[in-house]
């Protein structure tokens, strides 16, 4: 990747500020978790994977600026900022994984030592990082055999290398494609209202020598019906034990229309984004945004100020709309319920 979305840097966090492409390339130090938290609410880092990655370095960050070395005012001062990263964001499933993972090293940690509990959660963070790059090599390499030579590819939102700690998901499968040596060319959604897949995604398949065509999120059905698509394949921010998928708002009427015009409707992503614990998708919590995102258009106004805004982050795709769930593991199924349950086991 010719960018660096996300690493550990002279004892703070540095992370490419997404809401600043594809205009400016600019880094961000942040050495305070209260700022991280706010980063990750504004979107400078986002997308599942890389929160998750992001909240462990989080988690180093907090042990190095607690401002003591008495042990068990350091491990108390490290859970209120998991806390607080928590309440950042609350569909992405990865971000509630990375830092359950990071408690539990909190709380099993026996020496009095505090510099000793940073350099453990250190470790454990930048482990979380790079287990997330190999995830998503594994899923490329698993996904790039469904995609045909010269295949045309839609996709949603940022599912790459912007929004994991490795290569992405589903344009992980697109970049292993191409390092097969397949010609592939991406139709990107922009993905209202914040445009991630026109600031985002087209920006890293540009920078990545991936050819990349850009349509408004209304073009879809229309590119879809004139039989321009080989097939789709979108990222996920949380999957329930059934195979319902949260992802970026819009992913749904994609799916459906996939359905409609039999193309098959794929999802990329690694077991840290399944939730087994829900049921269906209908437990999935889905974020709500501010209004301002939908009544303005790159600081322009564009709505009266005065009315009414829903502005879900996220939607729901049932599995039935879902031809095969890409993973580390190989690609799951129908039934869903069954492929998953083995496939979880299985880690
Ligand atoms: O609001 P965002 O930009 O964080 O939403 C991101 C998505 O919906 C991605 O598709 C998802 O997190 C998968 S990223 C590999």
């Amino acid at each position: 990747m010719r960018f660096k979305t996300i690493e550990w840097k002279d004892n703070s966090i540095r992370i490419l500020d997404q809401t600043k492409l594809p205009k400016t390339e600019i880094y961000l130090k942040i050495n305070t978790v209260r700022r991280l938290a706010e980063s990750i609410k504004r979107l400078s880092i986002r997308g599942a994977p890389a929160i998750g990655v992001a909240a462990g370095y989080g988690v180093a960050l907090s042990s190095l600026t607690s401002k003591t070395i008495d042990i068990k005012k350091t491990k108390k001062n490290i859970i209120k900022d998991i806390e607080m990263l928590q309440k950042t964001r609350p569909t992405a499933v990865n971000l509630f994984w990375a830092l359950n993972r990071m408690k539990k090293i909190v709380e099993d940690y026996k020496e009095r030592d505090a510099k000793g509990l940073h350099l453990t959660l250190l470790k454990e963070a930048k482990k979380i990082h790079s287990e997330d790059r190999e995830l998503c090599r594994k899923i490329g390499e698993n996904g790039a055999r469904l995609v045909p030579d010269k295949a045309n590819i839609m996709t949603h939102c940022n599912a790459g290398a912007l929004a994991t700690g490795g290569w992405g998901t589903a344009l992980g499968v697109i970049y292993a494609a191409k390092k097969m040596g397949k010609n592939v060319h991406v139709y990107a959604g922009e993905t209202r209202p914040l445009l991630q897949g026109a600031r985002l995604t087209t920006w890293e398949l540009q920078k990545n020598g991936i050819k990349v065509t850009l349509v408004v999120d209304s073009a879809r059905a229309s590119v879809i019906r004139q039989e321009r698509i080989d097939l789709i394949i979108v990222g996920a921010d949380r999957i329930a034990s059934n195979g319902d998928v949260a992802n970026k708002i819009g992913t749904y009427p994609l799916a459906i229309l996939a359905k409609k015009h039999n193309v098959d409707f794929y999802v990329a992503a690694p077991s840290t984004t399944f939730d087994i614990s829900l049921k269906s998708g209908f437990e999935i919590p889905i974020e709500e945004r501010n209004a301002d995102e939908v009544k303005s258009f790159s600081g322009t106004k564009t709505a009266p100020t005065s009315v009414s805004v829903f502005n879900p982050a996220f939607d729901v795709t049932p599995n039935e709309l879902i031809k095969g769930i890409i993973t580390e593991n190989g690609i799951l199924r129908k039934p869903y319920m069954k492929s998953i349950r083995k496939y979880i086991k299985k880690i």
